[in-house]
């Protein structure tokens, strides 16, 4: 009963806001943030997409995601404390805004 309940969890739809941008999209809850964007043909700042670089790091202004990786190891400790994130390491668990000035 476990394992149903396990495979049976459905893929969720959340949105997400790209601020300043005026960029709102449907993104998936099995799939990173960036790859959701990547997928809705939103330009977004990204290199290695392993948590490493810090290009698609964004502010978390709303909402909760989970995080992949340990981005301690990348981020300073002023933009942990502000809630940065690396959107590649980053499924979303409700809708979203986060703020990334790069994106147009
Ligand atoms: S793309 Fe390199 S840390 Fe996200």
């Amino acid at each position: 009963m476990i394992f149903k309940n396990f495979f049976d969890k459905k893929e969720k739809k959340y949105q997400i806001q790209i601020f300043p941008s005026k960029i709102t999209v449907e993104i998936d809850s099995k799939k990173t943030i960036l790859q959701s964007l990547l997928d809705q043909g939103v330009s977004f700042p990204h290199n290695c997409r392993v948590g490493s670089c810090t290009t698609c790091k964004s502010k978390l202004l709303q909402g909760t995601v989970k995080e992949l990786t340990d981005k301690a190891f990348v981020l300073e400790e002023e933009e942990i404390r502000e809630n940065f994130i690396l959107v590649c390491q980053s499924i979303p668990k409700s809708d979203l805004i986060i703020e990334n000035t790069e994106v147009q």
